[in-house]
């Protein structure tokens, strides 16, 4: 777990992932860790690694809320402390699996891998909503890159004018738009688009008039490490957006890193096949493709050293990059 910031909460599952008694697995920040939930309805992080013989302790079993490992049959408690032993006599007391704080918010399920006296969910980002039952499914995806470079594609839309032309139907209306990138007081950035008068994209226009044009803004909102929303709105332009085409829509675009070079998102889209089908479009056949490429391109290179150029379009990439640059050396100085 190097490299990373610790003192952060990261996304490790949706909650209906982990569905019932399963010992659920899935490797985040380098290594594989264990979730499941506990018998009061709270959640247990171990790590997925017998601290004895250092096999899976998911290959084992749960007993209640101890998980007793395969090899030898030792026991954890949801705090990692080994709780059983299947000898006479106390479980030895020096033996213990990695731990992490997890709590459930908005439908996600998020860890806190740095100091857990620091650990308030207080301070998990706002995604409430999530919380309301829109009717949404949520989908998981793996990509085989850098969760920096997965930042940089969605902190910079302009890329759905070339990549997404044909999902989104969209037309060029972000060349007349106008970008506004601004930071809030608790560490949100947001990276704005906001088109006047311009023409719709083609989706839209069996809901307007020939002739109609339309106000358009996408507004991408980062938190460290990497935890965005997306607001997406198409108003009657000249009707100060009051007049909406639809409905205005907010979606999560949370990554996690898996290891250095690879990472977990967490997307939704609406509970029907259509909206599978287009999250799959989008995401695996045109997103994905093009950042496991600049990874590839990449390799073990850092993105600074590889010289990459900046635009203007990039500024709100750029300003996320630089923070969470900014937390990784101030938590390395003060070690
Ligand atoms: S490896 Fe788990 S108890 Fe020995
Ligand atoms: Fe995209």
């Amino acid at each position: 777990m190097t490299g990373y910031v610790k003192n952060l909460w990261y996304m490790a599952a949706w909650a209906d992932e982990v569905a019932g008694d399963v010992l659920f697995t899935r490797t985040l920040l380098d290594q594989p860790w264990l979730i499941y939930r506990k018998d009061d309805g709270g959640w247990a992080m171990l790590a997925d690694r017998c601290p004895h013989r250092f096999v899976p302790l998911s290959m084992g079993h749960r007993e209640g809320d101890v998980v007793h490992c395969r090899y030898h049959g030792l026991g954890f408690g949801p705090d990692g402390r080994c709780v059983h032993s299947p000898f006479p006599g106390d479980p030895p007391a020096h033996v213990s699996a990695a731990s992490m704080p997890i709590v459930e918010q908005h439908r996600g399920l998020w860890f806190w891998p740095g100091d857990p006296a620091l650990a308030d969910p207080a301070t998990i980002p706002d995604f409430g909503f999530l919380d309301a039952d829109a009717g949404m499914r949520r989908g998981h995806l793996r990509i085989e890159g850098h969760y920096e470079l997965i930042t940089d594609n969605l902190m910079d839309l302009t890329h759905a004018e070339f990549l997404h032309v044909e999902s989104f139907g969209v037309n060029g209306s972000i060349f007349h738009g106008e970008q506004t990138v601004w930071h809030e007081d608790d560490g949100a950035i947001w990276n704005n688009w906001d088109m006047t008068a311009v023409e719709p994209p083609e989706w839209s226009k069996p809901m307007l008039q020939p002739g109609d044009t339309v106000d358009q803004w996408l507004h991408m909102r980062w938190h460290a490490p990497a935890a965005m929303a997306l607001t997406v709105g198409l108003a009657r332009a000249g009707t100060q957006r009051a007049d909406m085409v639809v409905p205005s829509m907010m979606n999560p675009h949370i990554i996690t890193p898996e290891t250095a070079t690879s990472s977990h998102y967490f997307y939704d889209h609406e509970d029907n096949d259509a909206a599978a089908e287009m999250a799959r479009q989008v995401f695996i056949d045109e997103d994905e493709p093009m950042i496991e490429a600049a990874q590839r391109a990449l390799g073990s290179a850092d993105f600074w050293d590889a010289r990459p150029a900046i635009l203007k379009t990039d500024a709100g990439a750029i300003r996320a990059r630089r923070a969470l640059m900014q937390l990784r050396k101030a938590e390395e100085a003060a070690l």
